[in-house]
């Protein structure tokens, strides 16, 4: 079974399902896992690590024959252009920029053959990506896991379908984790959808075993967007974006007390870079958004695809059925 979408032409995969390329998680293992089960795997550059996307991007090459992207944060693949040729060099069906102006890296990326995928947060930053040749544009809303802003997934999603206006294929992010997700985003107008926290949650990705069980653990509620685990890790992100990560003492601790946290920094900072050593996610963040409220278990990527997609497909079947069952 399939749902076919302008998204799943594009880019020449069987479901519109998208790896989110989330930084140290998504790696070659799950990207290979996800596009040979007939969604799209999006290798989580990050921040740019080049014996990391060496590594990674060899990997993946041995491990799938199927079409992957490669992920990137803009503003920090702006400090070492030369990832990205690495990432070109690997033949990616699609680079995917997140977070900052992706028009100095379009031409390279378009003269490559490859397709430019942009996350978005809003209605400048979708005419800033269409104005630097976008092909497809990823619409986020603050229920995402990690970075982000503020709008909600239900607002986003169509306001950058209005935007676009069928010429670009539009993708929901944020909050979404299982076929009621899918088909929510569907009927907002979205051609696909594209998972994080959902996939962190998966046999494949590469996160400690203890974040994964605190993720399933987690119930709808359990997580906050904010600034606290930057700071406390000395990585100052430009605004809007802030992040979202589960509940933990830590964020207990500080959450609210931003000004206090910054007059003891360096402290908290090396308590905080111990905890992140030692795996004590008590301190640590474990980066994930609000689908942690529908994900109860870690499976192979190849079955949170089928779920979802059985489960959407039902239930838009549902909807055609009883829409034609009303009376004329
Ligand atoms: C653990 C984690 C790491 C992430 N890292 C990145 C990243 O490096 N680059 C990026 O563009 N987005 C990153 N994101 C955000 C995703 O691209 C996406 O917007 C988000 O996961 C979608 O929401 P969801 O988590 O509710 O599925 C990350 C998300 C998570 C959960």
């Amino acid at each position: 079974m399939s749902i076919d979408t302008p998204l799943t032409s594009i880019l020449g995969i069987h479901h519109p399902i998208l790896l989110a390329p989330m930084d140290v998680i998504s790696g070659a293992r799950l990207t290979a896992a996800v596009s040979n089960a007939g969604g799209f795997g999006i290798l989580g550059g990050g921040y740019g690590d080049e014996t990391w996307l060496e590594r990674e991007t060899a990997k993946l090459k041995q491990s799938t024959s199927a079409r992957f992207g490669i992920g990137f944060i803009t503003w920090s693949l702006a400090r070492q252009p030369h990832l990205l040729d690495i990432a070109l060099g690997t033949r990616p069906h699609a680079i995917m920029l997140s977070f900052g102006d992706p028009k100095p890296f379009a031409r390279q990326i378009k003269d490559a053959g490859a397709l430019l995928i942009c996350q978005v947060q809003s209605e400048a930053m979708a005419e800033e990506a269409l104005d630097a040749g976008a092909d497809i544009l990823v619409a986020q809303g603050t229920e995402a896991g990690g970075h982000g802003a503020s709008r909600s997934t239900i607002d986003i999603v169509p306001a950058i379908v209005d935007l676009a206006a069928g010429h670009v294929p539009v993708v929901a992010a944020g909050g979404i984790g299982d076929g009621r997700g899918l088909a929510a985003a569907l009927m907002l107008g979205a051609a696909g959808v594209l998972l994080g926290t959902r996939f962190y949650a998966s046999l494949e990705a590469d996160g400690a075993e203890e974040a994964k069980k605190r993720i399933c653990a987690a119930k709808s509620g359990d997580t906050v967007r904010g600034i606290i685990f930057d700071m406390s890790r000395e990585n100052v992100w430009p605004a809007p974006f802030t992040g979202r990560c589960l509940i933990n003492d830590h964020a207990r601790r500080w959450q609210g007390r931003e000004v206090e946290l910054l007059q003891t920094i360096k402290m908290v900072a090396a308590e905080y870079a111990a905890a992140r050593a030692d795996g004590n996610f008590d301190i640590a963040a474990v980066i994930a958004g609000e689908a942690v409220g529908v994900i109860h278990d870690i499976p192979e990527a190849a079955v949170i695809i089928d779920r979802i997609v059985t489960e959407a497909d039902q239930l838009l079947l549902g909807r055609r059925n009883s829409a034609m069952a009303l009376p004329a």
